[in-house]
């Protein structure tokens, strides 16, 4: 009997069967019981994530090599990671999505082949590489070829750092080291109650420790918000966190060879605002909320705050002036009245480096009272950590403004985009108190004696102090020696920013050349 070929319209037509089956990934149970959990498969994250109908995908056909546990009889297609590329807002942009339906999402040998494709195109192309984390973690049945793989997608986050944008969404388990491929990208994003992030899981701490913790307590989004600072953005649901990756990426260039794209807001460039004459208490140790002067001066009022439950003494984030993008650094006097410690200075000298490696601006907005004194920053490396933030604002050189809007005492003033540290303009509001340290302290330090000696210690305290806040708590002094550039009205802050960094937009400032610095760890 003669067997007949296949025409070439059964081969398409098979091509396209292969295609539809490859797209049910674990099939249709484990997709029903992925919905069940309230969260998306893979692909349905894919189809929200980018521009109409501009996914293109790679490598749907790759399957495992695993022929133990049974493995050689289990093999589907894609392997348990949806790669390509797409579009955001018409911009080019790489994405892998771990498909949980697909033996867990688990990464092996060619999962991690197709993620380490999608992210060395990415790096030759310039473009944006972000992940959707759903995954059971290393394939236990591939053993160390599944490690193999997590280390080469690590070795390519560490390279690609700095040159391409790189955005992790955790939307489900990131459980032992697989936790460290999120932790190397620029920005995590975990979704409320369906994401864990941590190294070891809550049986292995009972095991070895005896203590008895869940899930949300150990990894859950609230607590890497809160507590552990891992995340940046937490959403309340799959579709927030998807939008989110959006906003986020409209503010960023796709390489650090580009500047980030100008948006036209419709926001007055002149606008003034006459409240930010009233926004501070007459006594100067009341707090008020930083986040209103940033919302008056930002265009339309919008502010993309970054990690904004952790640390919240330092306010981070992106925002627009004029359509361009800027990261803004602001001490918050609502919490331990702005001064800075370890977290905030950690925070805010990793947001300030990023900023720096993608050409965005960065704004600073001053009030702080120094840095926080205790027992515990001593002895938990504040002076390590605070030099962080000090080596952030020194090392980079895209154009650096800064609004002393308060204080800006000590040797916090340095740190806070001085022009010392390489600020380009600096502002100050009339209100701004700029010396060593604050009336109070400064008194009883250089004026011991005489206040010991007086009849009556608090009238002597009183006038000593009245005398020491009229010559340093102002502006005035350092403006007389050039450290402020301008003391501004606070009505005039927009149009004052926009025009200093307008002037500053072409700024190119060279280093000497090294191979890289050695920042504080
Ligand atoms: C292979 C895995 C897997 C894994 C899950 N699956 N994790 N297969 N390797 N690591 C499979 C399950 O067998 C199951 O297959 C399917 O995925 C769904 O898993 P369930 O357990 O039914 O789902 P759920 O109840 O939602 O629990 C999810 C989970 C749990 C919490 C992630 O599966 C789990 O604890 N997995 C192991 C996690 C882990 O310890 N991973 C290793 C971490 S260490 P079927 O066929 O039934 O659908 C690590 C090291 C990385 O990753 C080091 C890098 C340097």
């Amino acid at each position: 009997m003669k067997i007949r070929e296949p025409s070439v319209k059964e081969k398409i037509q098979e091509l396209r069967k292969i295609r539809e089956d490859a797209k049910l990934g674990g099939g249709k149970k484990r997709i029903e019981k992925q919905h069940a959990k309230g969260k998306l498969t893979a692909r349905e994250r894919i189809n929200i994530l980018l521009d109409d109908n501009s996914f293109v995908e790679l490598d749907p056909f790759i399957v495992h090599r695993c022929a133990d546990f049974g493995m050689a009889d289990k093999k589907v297609r894609g392997d348990g990671v949806v790669t390509g590329y797409g579009t955001i807002d018409g911009r080019l942009v790489y994405v892998f999505s771990q498909d949980f339906t697909v033996f867990g999402g688990s990464l092996g040998e060619m999962f991690a082949k197709k993620v380490c494709k999608v992210m060395d195109l990415a790096m030759k192309t310039g473009a944006p590489l972000i992940g959707l984390n759903d995954s059971g973690g290393a394939r236990i049945q591939e053993g160390v070829i599944s490690l193999g793989g997590y280390g080469d997608i690590f070795f390519r986050n560490v390279i690609a750092s700095g040159v391409i944008p790189q955005i992790s969404a955790v939307m489900g388990p990131c459980a032992g080291g697989a936790v460290y491929s999120p932790a190397m990208t620029d920005f995590i994003i975990m979704v409320k109650d369906s994401s864990h992030m941590f190294i070891t899981g809550p049986e292995v701490i009972k095991t070895v420790l005896g203590q008895e913790v869940d899930f949300e307590e150990l990894g859950g989004a609230l607590m890497h918000m809160q507590t552990s600072g891992v995340c940046h953005f937490m959403t309340e649901d799959e579709e927030a966190c998807l939008e989110l990756i959006k906003e986020l990426l409209s503010y960023l260039p796709s390489n650090n060879m580009e500047d980030p794209p100008v948006i036209e807001m419709g926001d007055d460039p002149n606008r003034v605002e006459g409240f930010l004459e009233e926004i501070l208490p007459d006594d100067s140790d009341k707090p008020y909320d930083m986040k209103e002067i940033i919302t008056a001066v930002t265009d339309n009022g919008k502010f993309l705050e970054v990690q904004r439950l952790w640390a919240p003494n330092i306010v981070v984030g992106f925002a627009r002036l004029n359509g361009r993008s800027i990261g803004i650094v602001a001490n918050q006097p609502k919490h331990f009245a702005g001064a800075l410690d370890i977290k905030s200075s950690t925070k805010a000298g990793r947001f300030i480096r990023f900023c720096d490696s993608f050409n965005i601006p960065i704004v600073t907005f001053e009030d702080v009272p120094g840095f926080l004194p205790g027992i515990d920053q001593e002895q938990g490396g504040i002076i390590r950590h605070g030099s962080k933030l000090l080596f952030a604002y020194c090392e980079a050189t895209v154009p650096k403004i800064t609004v002393i809007i308060r204080k800006a005492y000590g040797g916090a003033y340095d740190v806070m985009g001085s022009k010392h540290s390489g600020g380009d303009i600096n502002f100050a509001w009339p209100s701004a108190e700029i010396a060593v340290m604050g009336p109070a302290g400064a008194i009883n330090i250089i004026f011991r004696k005489e206040i010991a000696q007086a009849e009556n210690a608090e009238e002597k305290k009183k006038e000593l102090t009245a005398n020491y806040r009229e010559k340093f708590a102002n502006p005035y002094i350092a403006a007389e020696k050039g450290y402020i550039d301008d003391v501004i009205e606070p009505a005039q802050t927009r149009p004052k920013l926009i025009s200093a960094l307008e002037m500053l937009i072409t700024k190119r400032e060279a280093r000497p050349s090294k191979k890289h610095s050695n920042i504080p760890l």
